[in-house]
């Protein structure tokens, strides 16, 4: 979903990801709330020897969806199967993903906001009763329409948009957790932890230095360790220290507050071409080169939440602290006069 990651190391980042994705619930860093309430949930559905109501996770990208799906599987000892929204474009196709599907597997489909809505319609009485109705034929007016009865299943949805969600299928998800940004802490544990797992010593102070500007999401910060642990290795001692950690950062163009190239596009254009807002979101997509998608799943969320832009009726707005973070004077009188 993220569109930033680097496509050139992508073979690396793959190699990466397996070896750093946590595989339980206790390796998972934060979350704390979700975590507690899934451990309860899993336990119980393990003693009633049910499948897991259906889970719905959705939040910004990076903070922690899929790493989660596999988790629910790992703990409820059964296998994952996967699917992703845009994927799924004949009803056949989720039919036969749906028949295949063994007793108490979870099924999980990603970016389920995306998938058509004739095919979500099959997925409606799959979920309540475990059965699909399947229309064959189709001859002059003969088709006839089939019941097929599926094995218990658990579905795990997960998406960036919430919202986007038609309410006959949100409402059909008995387990909905929306994803946190994270907090430094736990932001530092997660780069601890990928010191660990690739046996590459992170002191305190460096660890931090890294939670601090990852934009509150274990991908970037897993992403920065990855790229500070070339600068140590080629030109550091080998060990992840704070000032390998700031000479790789400052070359990485990543700032103080953690905003990397993509969103200081985003708040300079805003600032510089717009007058700080507000404008509309097609016209700042336009403006930087990237699709309305991007700007709203990817680098929207974070400055919201961060209070460096407001969303309103009329359009986006730039904060004084967005100013403050390109270096530009905030006269808000000046700019609204004219
Ligand atoms: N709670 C966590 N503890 C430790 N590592 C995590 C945690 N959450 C995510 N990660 C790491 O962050 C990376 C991104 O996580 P993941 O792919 O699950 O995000 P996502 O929410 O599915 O993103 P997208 O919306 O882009 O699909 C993975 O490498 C994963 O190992
Ligand atoms: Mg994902």
């Amino acid at each position: 979903m993220d569109e930033r990651i680097i496509s050139s190391d992508l073979k690396e980042e793959d190699i990466f990801e397996k070896s750093i994705r946590p595989d339980n619930l206790d390796e998972y860093v934060g979350q704390n709330e979700i975590k507690e309430n899934l451990r309860v949930f899993i336990q119980a559905a393990k003693m009633r020897n049910e499948p897991l109501d259906h889970v719905l996770l959705y939040g910004p990208p990076g903070l922690g969806k899929t790493t989660l799906a596999h988790i629910i599987a790992n703990e409820l000892g059964t296998t994952l199967r996967t699917a992703s929204g845009p994927s799924i474009e004949k009803s056949g196709d989720l039919a036969a993903i749906l028949s295949n599907l063994e007793p108490g597997d979870v099924l999980f489909i990603d970016e389920i906001h995306r998938m058509p809505s004739y095919i979500e319609e099959i997925l409606y009485p799959a979920m309540e009763d475990f059965e699909i109705d399947l229309v064959i034929g189709g001859n002059e007016g003969r088709s006839k329409s089939v019941k097929i009865n599926l094995p218990p299943f658990t579905l795990v949805g997960a998406t960036t948009r919430a919202g986007d969600l038609s309410s006959p299928l949100r409402d059909r998800f008995g387990i909905i957790a929306k994803l946190e940004y994270y907090t430094f802490e736990e932001l530092k544990d997660i780069v601890i932890r990928s010191g660990r797992v690739f046996d590459i010593n992170v002191t305190d102070d460096a660890a931090m230095e890294l939670a601090k500007r990852s934009r509150k999401t274990p991908r970037v910060a897993n992403r920065l360790f990855r790229r500070v642990r070339d600068f140590a290795l080629v030109l550091g001692s080998g060990e992840i220290d704070l000032d390998i950690t700031k000479q790789a950062l400052k070359r990485l163009h990543v700032d103080d507050s953690g905003l990397d190239n993509l969103d200081r596009e985003y708040l300079t254009s805003l600032i510089e071409k717009f007058n700080g807002g507000p404008v509309g979101v097609e016209t700042i997509a336009t403006s930087i080169g990237e699709e309305v998608t991007t700007v709203e799943d990817v680098i929207e969320p974070y400055l919201l939440q961060e209070g460096f832009i407001k969303r309103t009726r009329s359009g986006r707005i730039a904060t004084e602290k967005a100013y403050r973070s390109l270096g530009i004077v905030y006269n808000i009188g000046f700019f609204k006069e004219d």
